[in-house]
């Protein structure tokens, strides 16, 4: 049996961290959705145009590092294209309908690829807290970024995510929304179950 978990939100809200958490409780299957955008980003900074890009897209392609400050930009970039985000949108419902359960976390799963999906959550956070946690993760992998390169960058990507006119960042009508700015990790990662757990006893 399929139940999808549709994941949305902003820039290091703690969408991947609450993700992987909840996949492991339930068992389900994870895909960070952002990696397929990531991955289009790099080929483009490679040289490649972005919806032909997107369109040959295959699995080593998200192999290696994808979790830069460059890549993140160009990735937010790339997926203002209508073209390059329909290229990706098959891969995307098969894997949120597979056997046994998917989480996909994004920014438009519960708003486009995935409407129907029984559990939507929003998780989200003030762009300084997101900008503070992504400066210590950014520095404990070694690169050179300051604070206020990190904070205009979640707002300038913020900024593009949610005015596009293609699949803007924005919560679902019927989505939970979990403001994750003053929760732990756990307490953020319970939140999501309990919301999950209730939209399962509806089925
Ligand atoms: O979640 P992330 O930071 O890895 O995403 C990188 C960029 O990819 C993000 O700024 C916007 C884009 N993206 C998108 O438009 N739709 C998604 N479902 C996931 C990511």
């Amino acid at each position: 049996m399929s139940f999808t978990v549709a994941i949305d939100g902003p820039a290091a809200a703690g969408k991947g961290t609450v993700s992987k958490a909840v996949a492991a409780h339930f068992g389900f299957a994870h895909l960070d959705t952002g990696l397929l955008y990531r991955a289009v980003g790099r080929r483009v900074l490679e040289g490649a145009a972005p919806v032909a890009a997107a369109r040959a897209l295959r699995a080593e392609d998200l192999e290696g590092e994808l979790r830069t400050p460059e890549v993140a930009q160009e990735a937010s970039r790339v997926a203002v294209i209508p073209e390059v985000r329909a290229a990706l949108v098959d891969f995307q419902r098969a894997f949120a309908t597979r056997a046994g359960g998917a989480v996909l976390d994004g920014r438009d799963i519960g708003t486009v690829i995935c409407p129907e999906a029984p559990a939507k959550l929003f998780v989200t956070a003030s762009p300084e807290v997101r900008a503070e946690r992504r400066y210590l993760e950014l520095t404990a992998k070694g690169l050179e970024v300051t604070r206020e390169e990190v904070l205009a960058d979640v707002k300038e990507r913020d900024a593009r995510d949610s005015e596009r006119a293609t699949a803007p960042l924005k919560p679902a009508g019927d989505a939970v929304v979990i403001d994750t700015s003053e929760m732990s990790i756990d307490e953020a990662v319970a939140a999501a179950i309990a919301a999950i757990e209730e939209k399962r006893g509806e089925g």
